[in-house]
């Protein structure tokens, strides 16, 4: 990348920054030197209950991994969360809510969502929720998604929240290897101006799930729903005789505070588990520091609250600060395409958080519906879940940030818990889509396939040396896969699963998965997980699942599919396995392309050879490397003409 290709810190804006870029250098040097001390300052932004004498202990050998911070340190996350910003911001607001009808809005301010979080805690209680219990909650980006976290907490029991557009299935699989003893929903969502039937997908979840006695139902459409008498409870009515205070339950730091399941390159999601004290260190502290949050700041983050970036930069960040901040229920694009800019325009937004995907559906409708807005508010611009393509970059920063504001393209994951890597706004000159620099207390490695520590420029795998406060303790009932997935692949650091380039000045640039995980949209899908929900459509014999280059999604999910002896291709067949894939996982996995193939290219040993597959389904027919491993090469001709034919009928 040409050297002008740098856009400096804006004029003026370092000076009324938390951190410039002297301060930058100073902090991150120190807080390498003295990762303790740097961290021990660092969480002097909680509240504890009983302070914490022992900083980190450790170590990321895999044959002993020890992942622990502020051990011996006690605290509860809703009095972090809401206790503390009372009675001074009572009646300031801290959610401004807009729900998928461009008319229906609501306000929390920080006394109603203290007053709400209590009285459900207060229920859940009643239900026996108690310290440790497993909560899950399958909501609607709507206010009581927020208050329903809040509750849990207060009870040192544990959230784990589902994505609302998961499928029953998917739900069921979720609640079933969590434990759950609640589960909390709504009747319906909204979202674009369809209903999704949330109570119904619970029914169907929950059927055959013991460890779930009592279901909360939170009212949002009103609509009739079935309803379990001694199981179920309507949200409404059971806060209105609800208790109004409800006692803190003090956990230890390293008492987990949620789950959040995610995919990995086998067919199982994993529930991340992630600990209460240093979690929330790294999520609050680097909130405010990545978007130069500043008191009066109205903050929108638009990811849905099933994800970990709404987790811990939508909710916990602004909620351990005592931000305001926007909260919308539905979809860029409904009633049209200037709805993202409407609010912002509305609620004077000035820190505007989403993902690179949305960006490119709203940069092909061109510049007419932001051109209606006044997006002057706009200060900071940030960036998250896939790496963002140059282009469509310098849109968000030219059309939506009208050339003022620096964009904060943060890389993390479910698994890190807050970010790693990141141009902290008023500090690091931006270089479009780039990452760019570590966080403080980060040491980024890039390291080669034998395990070596490469350095200056550089291409490689993505890992990490040493602890982070927020990263994830576990896998829920299954440490060894945690060990054996992040910490066996380069001894002595965590791996992420992804490839990275460094540039001349220690630029990162992110270059996607290089497991069998695929980003469609800013979402991770396991290409095995893929696989077994359409090899169990019973006219499937064998299926083998790519991600391919899409102008929108970043990547699709391309699908070649083997059907049973005597089973007919056709349209419908091909639909009917869509559908099929969107009952068990949910509509974002749905399969973009499905080719039929009557055999996958394997080796002798039977294993599929995904590279070639790869290649095709990118429509490179050329690169396939060494075949010779091929068992028979037919089949790949055979696939490579079948893509060729479709191609040809496209353009057609
Ligand atoms: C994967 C993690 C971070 C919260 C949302 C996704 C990709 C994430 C970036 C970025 C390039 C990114 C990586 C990562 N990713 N942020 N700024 N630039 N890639 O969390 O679902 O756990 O997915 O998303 O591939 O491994 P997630």
């Amino acid at each position: 990348m040409p050297q002008d290709d740098v856009f400096p810190v804006p004029p003026g804006f370092a000076a009324h920054a938390h951190v410039d870029g002297a301060e930058y250098d100073r902090l991150y040097g120190q807080s390498l030197d003295d990762n303790d001390g740097f961290w021990r300052e660092q969480a002097a932004f909680l509240d504890w209950t009983r302070p914490f004498t022992q900083v980190s202990d450790t170590n990321f050998a895999a044959d002993d991994l020890r992942i622990s911070w502020f051990a011996d340190g006690t605290l509860n996350a809703s009095v972090n969360c809401i206790d503390r910003h009372l009675p001074a911001k009572a009646d300031q607001l801290a959610i401004l809510w807009q729900g998928d009808a461009p008319g229906e809005r609501r306000t929390v301010t920080w006394g109603e969502l203290a007053d709400k979080v209590n009285r459900l805690a207060n229920v859940l209680k009643g239900l026996g929720v108690a310290k440790g219990d497993v909560v899950t909650i399958y909501l609607p980006v709507i206010p009581e998604a927020i208050v329903a976290m809040m509750a849990c907490v207060r009870l040192g029991a544990v959230h784990s929240v589902v994505f609302s557009g998961f499928s029953a299935e998917a739900l069921a699989n979720r609640i079933e290897d969590a434990g759950a003893k609640v589960l909390i929903t709504a009747d319906e969502g909204h979202r674009g101006g369809r209903v999704v039937p949330l109570k119904r997908n619970a029914d169907v979840a929950l059927a055959g799930q013991p460890s779930v006695a009592h279901v909360v139902v939170v009212r949002r459409s009103g609509a009739q729903v079935p309803f379990t008498a001694e199981r179920d409870l309507w949200y409404d009515e059971a806060v209105a005789t609800a208790e109004a205070y409800c006692p803190p339950v003090e956990v230890g730091a390293e008492d987990p505070l949620f789950i959040l399941y995610t995919s990995g390159s086998t067919g199982k999601p994993k529930g991340l588990v992630h600990s209460t004290g240093g979690y929330l260190v790294h999520a609050g502290t680097s909130w405010r520091v990545i978007f130069d949050w500043h008191e009066g700041d109205v903050f929108w983050c638009t990811a849905d609250v099933g994800w970990v970036t709404a987790h811990t930069y939508k909710i916990y960040g602004p909620l351990l600060n005592g931000a305001t901040s926007v909260m919308f229920e539905g979809v860029p694009t409904w009633p049209d395409s200037s709805r993202w800019w409407s609010i912002i325009e509305d609620y004077r937004v000035n820190i505007f958080y989403t993902a690179p995907t949305a960006l490119r559906s709203l940069m092909r409708e061109g510049e007419g519906p932001v051109a209606k807005h006044d997006l002057s508010s706009l200060r900071v611009l940030g960036s998250v879940g896939e790496p963002i393509n140059p282009e469509a970059w310098r849109w968000y920063h030219s059309v939506i940030g009208g050339g003022r504001c620096p964009i904060v393209d943060t890389y993390w994951q479910t698994e890190t818990g807050a970010v790693l890597l990141v141009p902290i706004p008023g500090a690091v000159a931006n270089k479009p889509g780039m990452a760019a620099k570590p966080y403080f207390g980060i040491r980024p490695e890039v390291v080669d396939a034998e395990g070596n520590t490469l350095e200056g420029e550089a291409s490689g795998n993505m890992c990490f040396r040493g602890s982070w406060p927020g990263q994830a303790r576990t896998i829920l009932h299954d440490h060894a896969r945690f060990v054996q997935t992040y910490f066996a692949p380069y001894p002595g650091r965590f791996f992420t699963g992804d490839g990275v380039m460094r540039d001349a000045d220690g630029y990162y640039r992110i270059t996607g998965r290089v497991d069998d995980v695929i980003n469609v949209s800013g979402h991770r899908l396991g290409t095995v997980e893929l696989e077994s929900a359409i090899s169990s459509h019973p006219a499937v014999a064998e299926s083998a699942v790519v991600g391919y280059p899409h102008d929108l999604k970043g990547q699709g999910v391309f699908a070649y599919v083997t059907l049973k002896d005597g089973i007919a291709e056709s349209e419908e067949l091909r639909k009917e396995v869509v559908d099929w894939v969107r009952a068990r996982i949910g509509p974002i996995a749905s399969p973009d392309v499905i080719q039929w193939a009557p055999a996958l290219p394997k080796n002798r040993a039977g294993k599929i050879l995904r590279r070639i597959l790869t290649k095709v389904a990118a429509n490179d027919f050329q690169n396939f490397g060494d075949t010779s491993t091929v068992a028979d090469p037919a089949v790949v001709d055979d696939i490579v003409s079948r893509r060729q034919d479709t191609l040809a009928k496209e353009q057609a």
